[in-house]
């Protein structure tokens, strides 16, 4: 740069915490990530490129950036960014992958306690001057069968949260040890399994090939009857149309939903259902995570620029 200091270029609102962290011995830059032709131009003269999910950092980005060596994720998923295409410019990828968890975990339990109680239904009744009180009735946390789907970082934490709900927890990760899940207490089931066992189930799995529409009408075919589902992963998990389909036979009595497939989302049959909860990607939004997001993204670039070893978070 002009300045002689190696270029961060930020390209999603992130918090102020990021820029206090990454101090004076860079030059911090802007962009509109998701605007492609400032995107391209701004990235020539970037060391490295701050993203939160919705700049995509693909192939072509990358290859307008000659100068660049690491790309910051300020938070858990990195299904915005093409890791190989980064691996074969030999740019480095970090992401923050415990800043944001207890974020996300609690807001996947306000969209389950909010999608057993219907509580913006119920609300919005009010708002209309109406007094529909026998219109409601809900359904307890207590004794259900809450099946998690994906028992990573986040998964861990609604499932011992879900605990003092007095629930019993099943999960499906093929990744897990089961040593570890026995340790935690959980029971570890096939995915069919957990489907015809839960009467709520919750997904936390980031999104990969492997992944993608892993819920679809064939795995509700299997579950319960009036089951609640709630997705503050990503979307594209749950295939939406059958969810759509499910939501209006019953057979998914409510689906509390963070995430959809194609965002930012702002109209779907989804929005039309009164057996709804639905919130525009905010599992991460508090101020904590994004303060850890921000600073731990910071501290990564920094050690990067410096030519150090980058530690995982
Ligand atoms: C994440 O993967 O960390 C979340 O989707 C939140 C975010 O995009 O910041």
């Amino acid at each position: 740069s002009a300045s002689g200091r190696p270029v961060v270029l930020i390209a999603d609102k992130l918090a102020q915490s990021t820029v206090d962290a990454l101090g004076d011995s860079v030059e911090v830059r802007w962009v509109d990530g998701p605007d492609r032709p400032k995107l391209l131009e701004a990235v020539a003269d970037a060391d490295a490129l701050l993203v939160r999910s919705a700049t995509k950092v693909d192939a072509e980005v990358l290859a307008a950036a000659p100068k660049l060596k690491i790309v910051g994720r300020a938070g858990v998923g990195l299904d915005n960014v093409e890791i190989p295409a980064a691996t074969e410019r030999g740019v480095m990828v970090v992401n923050a992958p415990t800043s944001n968890i207890h974020s996300a975990a609690e807001h996947a339990l306000a969209l389950i306690l909010s999608a057993c109680r219907q509580v913006p239904a119920a609300d919005k009744t009010l708002r209309e001057h109406t007094w529909k009180r026998s219109s409601f009735n809900g359904v307890e946390l207590r004794d259900k069968t809450v099946g998690v789907v994906g028992l990573g970082r986040i998964g861990q934490l609604v499932a011992s949260r879900l605990a003092a709900f007095e629930t019993h927890v099943v999960a499906y990760d093929p990744y897990l040890p089961a040593a570890r899940a026995a340790q935690l207490g959980i029971e570890l089931v096939e995915l069919d399994e957990l489907m015809s066992r839960a009467d709520i189930i919750t997904v936390h799995l980031p999104k990969t090939a492997e992944t993608a529409g892993l819920i679809d009408a064939g795995r509700f075919a299997k579950a319960k009857d009036g089951i609640i589902i709630v997705n503050a992963a990503r979307g594209g998990l749950i295939v939406e149309a059958d969810l759509v389909e499910a939501l209006k036979s019953g057979k998914v009595r409510a689906a509390g939903l963070d995430v959809f497939d194609s965002e930012p989302c702002t109209d779907s049959p989804l929005f039309e259902l009164d057996n709804t909860v639905v919130t525009p990607h905010l599992g991460a939004s508090t101020a904590e995570a994004q303060d850890r997001a921000g600073t731990d993204v910071a501290r990564s670039v920094l050690l990067a620029l410096q030519g150090e070893f980058v530690p995982d978070a």
